[in-house]
């Protein structure tokens, strides 16, 4: 009752929480698809978010790269390390997105931001099985996957499908297996149909959707009506105590099923 009043929950926000079966929903006016600049209002209501409802103390806070994480890191700020003692990690490996948009950057970013600490994962991309198992048995990475064991809080983002096979340059007969099985939604390296069924999952160390059923402070960040399917499909397998960050764009679209 307290949360819903200091944060000011709206009926649609209820609504959506409701109709995706999680805790909380958040929706900011526009459609990031029309314009970016939805995604600093984001990335504020984010921040804003975090400094409210986080514990006090250490917290490891474990987070996913991609565009729109790289962009919510623009908006942290010292509020959200008041009184808190942060350590950013990335939540997984890296899944072969451009440097700025890695998890590792996006825990870099946000750690400066907040003026905060944070670690990264030295495991490369695109190795064989063979030269990436030893690595896992170094200490520094050993320490790394730990800590993202132990993370009490996770910030990840819902790509669709098909864009996020592409753009990880994934092979044309893993795209069309995709395709023939109408994925619509990619989070956390797993792909999913518009009911949730898991159609594919890349292989990589680090954080899995069912370790987010023991963290207790889960946030989605996803926006854009281009994204309405992919949060939908991937909200059946999403903690119910999920907190989804999104848009109008989205929102509408997941509300009126169009
Ligand atoms: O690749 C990391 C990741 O967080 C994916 O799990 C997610 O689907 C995607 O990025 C979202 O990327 P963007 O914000 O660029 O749409």
């Amino acid at each position: 009752q307290l949360m819903n009043q200091l944060l000011g929950f709206k009926e649609d926000e209820k609504k959506l929480a409701s109709q995706l079966g999680i805790a909380h929903c958040m929706i900011v006016n526009g459609d990031c698809d029309q314009s970016s600049r939805v995604l600093d209002e984001m990335g504020k209501t984010l921040a804003q978010t975090l400094s409210t409802v986080l514990p006090e103390g250490q917290l490891t806070i474990a987070v996913m790269g991609g565009t729109t994480m790289a962009r919510m890191a623009d908006q942290m700020s010292y509020k959200v390390s008041a009184g808190r003692e942060l350590t950013f990690v990335p939540a997984r490996g890296g899944v072969g997105e451009a440097v700025a948009i890695q998890a590792n950057s996006v825990a870099a970013a946000m750690a400066e931001a907040t003026d905060s600490r944070y670690r990264v994962l030295y495991v490369p991309e695109n190795v064989s099985a063979e030269s990436y198992q030893p690595l896992l048995k170094e200490p520094a990475v050993q320490q790394v996957l730990q800590m993202i064991d132990n993370a009490q809080v996770v910030i990840h983002s819902i790509g669709d499908a098909l864009v996020m096979a592409k753009r990880r340059s994934m092979a044309p007969e893993a795209i069309s297996r995709l395709t023939a099985q109408q994925a619509v939604s990619e989070t956390f390296g797993t792909f999913f149909d518009a009911e949730g069924r898991v159609i594919y999952k890349i292989p990589r160390i680090g954080l899995q959707i069912p370790d987010l059923d023991h963290i207790p402070y889960v946030f989605a960040v996803a926006g854009g009506r281009s994204k309405a399917k992919a949060i939908e499909a991937y909200m059946h397998n999403a903690p119910k105590h999920t907190w989804l960050i999104t848009d109008i764009g989205a929102a509408n679209s997941i509300l009126t099923g169009e």
